[in-house]
C-alpha cells in the first residue's frame, strides 16, 4: 500500500502481532521517515531505542502491565468502550509485550526547545507509524508506560536528559483490523470562526 491517503485511512492501533521477525532494513526505512518531521527550530530531539532483546521487550511489556494493572485499568474501566477497554487490556498484559520490536521514542531536553520538546516528537512518531502502515507493519502509539520514567530510562539506558516519550510496538499483525472509526472531519471544523460549521 503506498497512496498516502490509503495508508492513513487504514491506521489503526495494533496490539496483537505475528510471531514473525522485522527486518533491519524495514526498521530502517520508517526510523527514516521518522526523521523527515518537522520539529521546533528544527532541532530533532527526537531519540529511538529499538529494542529487540527478549530480556529488554519483556522488562518493558513488564512495565506496561504494571502500569496497567495498578491504575491505567481502574482508570480507563469507565471511560473506554468495553471492544476498546478488551483491546487495550490484552494488550496491556502480554500483546504489546510479544512484538518483535519495541521502539521506545526520548526527547532529548538538551537538544531540544524547551517549551516545544514533546510537541516536537509525536509529528515524528506520526511519521514512523505512517510508514510502517505503508510496508504492511502494524504499530501502536502507547504512551501508558512513560509515566514510569526512571524505569524506562534505566531499562533501554535513557541519560536523565532524555525524557521517555512513547513505546511502540511494531510488528506483522496477528490479523488484519478493519477501519478506524473516526468522525468526519466536517463534525470539527469551522469557517472562519469556532460555531460556523463547515458544512
Ligand atoms: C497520546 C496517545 C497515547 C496512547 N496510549 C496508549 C496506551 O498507553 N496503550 C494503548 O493500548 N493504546 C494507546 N493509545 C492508542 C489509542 O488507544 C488509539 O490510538 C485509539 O484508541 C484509536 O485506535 P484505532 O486507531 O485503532 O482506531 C494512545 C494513543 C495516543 C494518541
Amino acid at each position: 500500500m503506498t497512496d498516502l491517503f490509503d495508508v492513513i485511512h487504514a491506521q489503526r492501533a495494533h496490539r496483537a502481532f505475528a510471531d514473525r521477525p522485522v527486518a533491519d532494513a524495514d526498521l530502517a526505512r520508517i526510523l527514516d521517515a521518522a526523521v523527515y518531521a518537522p520539529s521546533a527550530e528544527n532541532k530533532q530531539p527526537w531519540e529511538f531505542v529499538v529494542v529487540r532483546d527478549p530480556a529488554g521487550r519483556a522488562a518493558i511489556g513488564a512495565l506496561i502491565e504494571r502500569a496497567w494493572n495498578s491504575a491505567g485499568k481502574a482508570f480507563s474501566h469507565t471511560r473506554l468502550s468495553p471492544a476498546l477497554l478488551t483491546d487495550v487490556d490484552a494488550g496491556a498484559t502480554g500483546g504489546i509485550a510479544a512484538a518483535p520490536v519495541h521502539i521506545v521514542v526520548g526527547a532529548d531536553t538538551e537538544r531540544g526547545l524547551r517549551q516545544t520538546v514533546a510537541e516536537s516528537i509525536f509529528p515524528a512518531v506520526q511519521n514512523l507509524m505512517l510508514a510502517a502502515g505503508a510496508i504492511g507493519l502494524g504499530t501502536a502509539l502507547t504512551t501508558i508506560a512513560v509515566g514510569y520514567a526512571d524505569e524506562l530510562r534505566a531499562i533501554v539506558g535513557f541519560p536523565e536528559t532524555v525524557r521517555p516519550m512513547a513505546v511502540i510496538p511494531v510488528g506483522y499483525p496477528a490479523r488484519p483490523l478493519g477501519p478506524p472509526a473516526r468522525e468526519p472531519f466536517a463534525h470539527h471544523t469551522h469557517r472562519d470562526r469556532y460555531g460556523d460549521r463547515w458544512a
